[in-house]
């Protein structure tokens, strides 16, 4: 996607050939500024602190992480203490073990001699990739949006999303934006709602920037309104992304998720996850019951950041001093409330036998022991 129209990924090789460039997705919307990663640690320390963030970007700054660090040691050790290291991050989006998964297979069985280059060509691929799944995804989304669109004659048709599921939180394209973005260069009338998604405001910070820099309409709302508009049919559709989707279709994504699809569910608005295979996880069946959710610090919540009328960056406390938080980052979606699963390979319905008559090759490797395990 373009930043003020400069064609711009979340991460790439430097020009010096070796040193990983990030934007800093800490600081958006108020500066966009970019970082480079120049160790295993600092490739660990920018998907911890959320540098980058984001189900398919965490697994694509975790393949480039295992590259810096067979640029310092290409040992068996140092393989795995940086796979061991990078997975120990962020517990829910399941991108991230996939990429080590994918890295240790490159790498595992290689002379140390060629680790290092093998690396690099590998965690280049993951990207693309990512970048190609994801305009799939788009293609694959559009026609939801048109079929709305037509029935609407050119009234816009009206979008809802959670969180970031956007080109920030990818390598390119986003996964719920890709369908957006692609019916907006059509020229198909659209607004998109973008829930707020506090704590760390995920959906006003990013989603609002990268649709307000290509030019797409939309709108900021807090997180309780999504139900409210819902019931007044000012909603059309739903699409979110997902950090992991296990073997029976039950969708994990960002705190709140779970309340929207209610929401939906309850005012017959369609609810769509968009999801590149990487996503899915197999080994998981329940995924209310397994999947890891991950708790953050109390200073997310207690605190908000933003930009005084002066024009700095402050952040306020918000909450009593000695009140109690909590910080769960994700919640579970059951199947039964997703409409559909938007892929690469097409929109299947959140069933098991939906995704495994889908991604076949996935369904049949899950069931062998996987690398990083
Ligand atoms: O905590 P974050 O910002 O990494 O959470 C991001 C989300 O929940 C996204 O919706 C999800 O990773 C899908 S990104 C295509």
């Amino acid at each position: 996607m373009k930043v003020d129209g400069k064609p711009t990924r979340t991460i790439w090789v430097e020009p010096d050939g070796w040193s990983v460039g990030v934007i800093d997705q800490t600081l958006l919307p108020h500066r966009f500024a970019t970082l480079r990663l120049q160790t295993l640690d600092d490739a660990a320390h920018a998907i911890l602190t959320m540098i980058v963030r984001g189900a398919p970007l965490i697994g694509a700054a975790a393949a480039y992480g295992v590259a810096l660090a067979m640029r310092a040691d290409p040992s068996d050790e140092n393989l795995e203490r940086a796979c061991a290291a990078l997975l120990a991050t962020r517990p829910t989006a399941i991108n991230l073990k996939w990429a080590l998964d994918e890295m240790l297979a490159a790498l595992r069985n290689r002379p140390r001699g060629e680790r290092l280059a093998a690396a690099y060509a590998r965690a280049a691929e993951i990207c693309d990739e990512d970048a190609a799944i994801n305009q799939a995804i788009g293609r694959h989304g559009l026609p939801l949006i048109e079929a709305i669109a037509a029935r609407k004659n050119s009234a816009p048709v009206q979008v809802l999303t959670h969180c970031n599921a956007g080109w920030l939180a990818t390598v390119d394209w986003g996964t719920a934006t890709a369908p957006i973005y692609m019916a907006h260069d059509k020229g198909v009338q659209l607004h998109v709602f973008a829930d707020e998604t506090r704590p760390r405001n995920q959906g006003a910070s990013l989603t609002a920037w990268e649709l307000g820099k290509h030019g797409v309409p939309h709108t900021v709302i807090p997180d309780n309104t999504g139900g409210h508009l819902m019931q007044h049919g000012m909603v059309d559709l739903v699409i979110v992304g997902t950090d992991r989707v296990t073997a029976n279709g039950d969708v994990c994504n960002k705190i709140g998720t779970y309340l929207k699809a209610l929401a939906a569910h309850d005012n017959n608005v369609p609810f769509y996850v968009a999801l590149p295979s990487p996503t899915i996880d197999f080994t998981l069946a329940d995924g209310v019951a397994e999947i890891p959710i991950e708790q953050r610090a109390a200073d997310e919540v207690a605190t908000m950041t933003g930009k005084t009328a002066a024009g700095r960056i402050e952040t306020v406390r918000i909450i009593p001093d000695g009140s109690a938080v909590a910080n769960y980052g994700f919640d579970v979606t059951p199947s039964r409330l997703v409409t559909g699963l938007i892929t690469e390979r097409g929109i299947l319905k959140a069933t098991r036998e939906g995704l495994a008559a889908a991604f076949p090759e996935r369904a049949v490797a899950a069931k062998a022991p996987r690398a990083a395990e």
